[in-house]
């Protein structure tokens, strides 16, 4: 199975998340993270990993084989022991690598080949994502997507027109709310799509996800005791789940001519209900003693 973690906006928490899901996967799947992070890596910086191997590597290899176990030969070790493919820090190497990775011909298949063994999941950090993205034909060619968004009115704004599109890049999307902002309820209102859950902010459990302090080993500290692993953990579960046997094998065509997937759409909103002004937040129902105040910046 593949899952690609992204954020359209902002900086909300991909590579943390991204770190949780996999240490957080449930057994007894392999659970294996690659960077695919065009602005560039920054696992192996914060875990002080050697520069090599890693994706530079793995992408040098996959010129030559698309064998499955290519990509488990380019990891290196996280605290908890989960492997991960290191994405070079320096945005343009990055870059480059990627495309080279995206390549249906030569990379993707890689990937795609790994993510395909039985009782496997390659989580893909693919960072923040455009069209134009190198790492959109990975997005494609996964079988999960989960999409991070802060909750406040201006990161649901740039969301709101673009939703979706984005839904049918992969057969199986969903999107988490990070941190306080709108509630799921009021998001799904105004955008038409139900939230899967929020991902709680949780400085000392994302601190511990990014590698800090350094000499931390992961045990009663780790991702299984903070709340922001909890929530990784149900997440993980459900798209799990969600995976029907014959979703985790290669795709027969592109995604468009497939059936058309849905954002989690809620009964009785439109697919777009936002104005050509941009996102309408709905005003909250009137608090018992608070009839005559107006809402403020975003809810909590
Ligand atoms: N749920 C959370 N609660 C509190 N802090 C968090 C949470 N998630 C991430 N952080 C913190 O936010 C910072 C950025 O996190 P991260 O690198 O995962 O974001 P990102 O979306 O991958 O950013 P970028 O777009 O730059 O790759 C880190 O310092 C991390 O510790
Ligand atoms: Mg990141």
């Amino acid at each position: 199975m593949l899952v690609a973690v992204l954020s359209v906006k902002g900086s909300p928490g991909v590579t943390t998340f991204s770190v949780a899901l996999a240490a957080r996967w449930p057994s007894p799947a392999r659970a294996l993270l690659v960077e695919a992070d065009p602005s560039g890596g920054d696992v192996g910086t914060r875990f002080s990993l050697e520069s090599t191997p890693g994706l530079v590597s793995l992408a040098v290899a996959a010129r030559r084989n698309d064998d499955p176990a290519l990509l488990w030969q380019h990891t290196q070790t996280l605290p908890g022991g989960l492997p991960v493919v290191a994405a070079p820090p320096d945005a343009d190497r990055a870059r480059a690598v990627l495309s080279a990775l995206a390549d249906p011909t030569t990379g993707a298949g890689v990937v795609r080949a790994a993510a395909n063994a039985p009782d496997t999941v390659v989580i893909m950090d693919c960072g923040r994502i455009d069209a134009g993205s190198p790492a959109m034909p990975i997005v494609r060619s996964a079988d999960a997507m989960v999409l991070l968004t802060r909750a406040h009115a201006d990161d649901l704004a740039h969301l709101a027109r673009r939703l979706p599109a984005i839904g049918r890049w992969t057969a199986h999307p969903a999107m988490l709310l990070v941190g306080d902002g709108y509630a799921p309820a009021e998001v799904a209102r105004e955008l038409g799509v139900l939230p899967l859950g929020r991902v709680p902010d949780d400085p000392h459990g994302a601190a511990v996800l990014c590698g800090r302090p350094r000499s931390l080993r992961w045990g009663r500290s780790g991702p299984a005791h903070s709340a922001l692993g909890q929530v990784a953990h149900k997440v993980a579960k459900v798209l799990h789940a969600e995976q029907e046997p014959p979703a985790a094998l290669p795709r027969q065509g592109p995604v468009e001519s497939q059936p058309v997937p849905v954002l989690r759409p809620v009964p009785g909103v439109p697919a777009n209900p936002v104005s050509a002004t941009g996102l309408r937040l709905a005003p909250a129902p009137p608090q018992p003693n608070q009839e005559n105040t107006s809402r403020g910046g975003h809810a909590s």
